[in-house]
């Protein structure tokens, strides 16, 4: 069989690398990418120094439009093709106290890894019905929705509008993310577009506060990209079980 190419946005720590590091392990070639040209050359090389050769660095800022076209450029010379895109690289948002979160957690512990499900945080009855309605769903309404919180957000109305006052930038830009991706899966019935919530990993993101090490994190994400059944497009998985969106 022909191998397969991976791209790994984010690749240089965290959930990222591991991806990175049991792709590569299953024979995929894996373009680790990396807003850092350092940090991204630094992890391709402790991967080549564990015996990982088909792993290669390529500098990618996801909100920087001039780098995504320089990877595709890459891509498009390197390789002629891309199976695999795992879209991973994400910033918290905001700055959180630590011993805050660990009280926040404390209370309840099953609150990071649900802020990517968009029920949990947001009660604005008129948000929700937006995005649950996935075939009148359009690039044109998620931005609507973008705008509604950003607004909020300016004019100190998170709570009042039905959205989660803390960490909302990271829980709505997810929850939008998520939508897009189903949006995606709509567009391209020929690609297979899928979400996954890796669990709540032990990485920076949450101060190493997570429950489960970034090896068992990267396992759903993997298995899920090197699957070769087709079936799974439009659909959420809470690490390897589907779920709710
Ligand atoms: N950890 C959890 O409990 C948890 C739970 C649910 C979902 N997730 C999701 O899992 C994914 C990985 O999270 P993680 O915990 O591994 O986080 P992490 O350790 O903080 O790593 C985040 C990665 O994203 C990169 N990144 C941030 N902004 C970028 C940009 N503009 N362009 C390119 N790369 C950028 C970071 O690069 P730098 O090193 O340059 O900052 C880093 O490599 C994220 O999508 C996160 O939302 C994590």
């Amino acid at each position: 069989m022909e191998t397969r190419v991976a791209v790994v946005t984010g690749g240089n720590r965290g959930v990222g690398l591991e991806i990175c590091r049991q792709l590569a392990s299953n024979g995929i070639l894996v373009v680790l990418t990396a807003r850092d040209e350092e940090k991204g050359c630094q992890a391709v090389k402790a991967l080549h120094q564990s015996g990982l050769s088909g792993v290669t660095f390529h500098q990618l800022d996801v909100i920087d439009r001039s780098s995504i076209l320089l990877l595709v450029e890459f891509v498009r010379t390197k390789f002629g093709k891309l199976d695999i895109l795992v879209n991973n690289a994400a910033i918290g948002g905001t700055t959180i106290d630590p011993e805050r979160l660990s009280e926040l957690l404390k209370q309840d512990p099953k609150a990071s890894s649900q802020l990517d499900y968009f029920p949990q945080f947001i009660s604005n009855e008129g948000v929700i019905k937006v995005l649950s309605d996935i075939d009148n769903l359009s690039d044109e309404k998620l931005k609507d929705v973008s705008g509604m919180f950003l607004k909020d957000f300016k004019d100190g109305n998170l709570e009042a509008n039905g959205w989660q006052p803390v960490t909302s930038a990271y829980a709505v830009s997810k929850t939008l993310v998520n939508a897009y991706s189903r949006l995606l899966a709509k567009k391209h019935p020929l690609l297979e577009v899928c979400c996954v919530n890796p669990g709540f990993v032990k990485t920076d993101m949450n101060y190493g506060m997570g429950l489960i090490s970034a090896e068992e994190g990267a396992k759903a994400p993997v298995r899920l990209a090197l699957q070769e059944l087709r079936g799974h497009s439009c659909l959420y998985f809470e690490q390897c079980e589907i779920a709710e969106f």
